[in-house]
């Protein structure tokens, strides 16, 4: 007991400290990194998921093309309900929070106009 006590403390700090030092999502390279990670696992299968090169399936369009139809972030209620319109296909798992803010982070640096 009086080994996993102070340990406990010292999680519940960095806890703490993390929820007071992040209020909102503020993406890092790691966490572009995961981001790039999860499409390609995830959805490079039909995606181009890159700053080039075409999608395996070709009615899927390449993710560095989604900005031009609507704002990234409409992504995040979509991924968190597994829900998209028109996109049977589409993996339905639920995804963490956290995943979709990595997800987005990392589309965000390969739009093109
Ligand atoms: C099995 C193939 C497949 C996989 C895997 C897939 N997609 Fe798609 N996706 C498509 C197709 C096909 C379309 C085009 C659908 C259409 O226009 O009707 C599409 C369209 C989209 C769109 C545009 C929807 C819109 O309304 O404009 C987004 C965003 C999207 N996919 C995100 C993703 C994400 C994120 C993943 C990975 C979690 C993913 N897709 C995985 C096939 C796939």
């Amino acid at each position: 007991m009086t080994r996993i006590f102070p340990n406990l403390v010292a999680r519940l700090y960095i806890l703490l400290a993390c929820a007071a030092s992040s209020p909102a999502f503020a993406a890092g390279s790691s966490d572009i990194a995961a981001g790039h990670a999860l499409a390609s696992a995830r959805c490079a299968a039909c995606h181009a998921v890159d700053k080039q090169g075409d999608s395996p399936l070709a009615a899927a369009p390449p993710f560095r093309t989604l900005a031009r139809n609507y704002p990234l972030e409409n992504l995040e209620e979509a991924l968190a309900e597994g829900i998209f319109a028109g996109h049977p296909d589409m993996p339905a798992d639920p995804w963490e929070p956290a995943d979709i803010q990595r997800l987005i982070a990392y589309l965000k640096t390969i739009q093109t106009p």
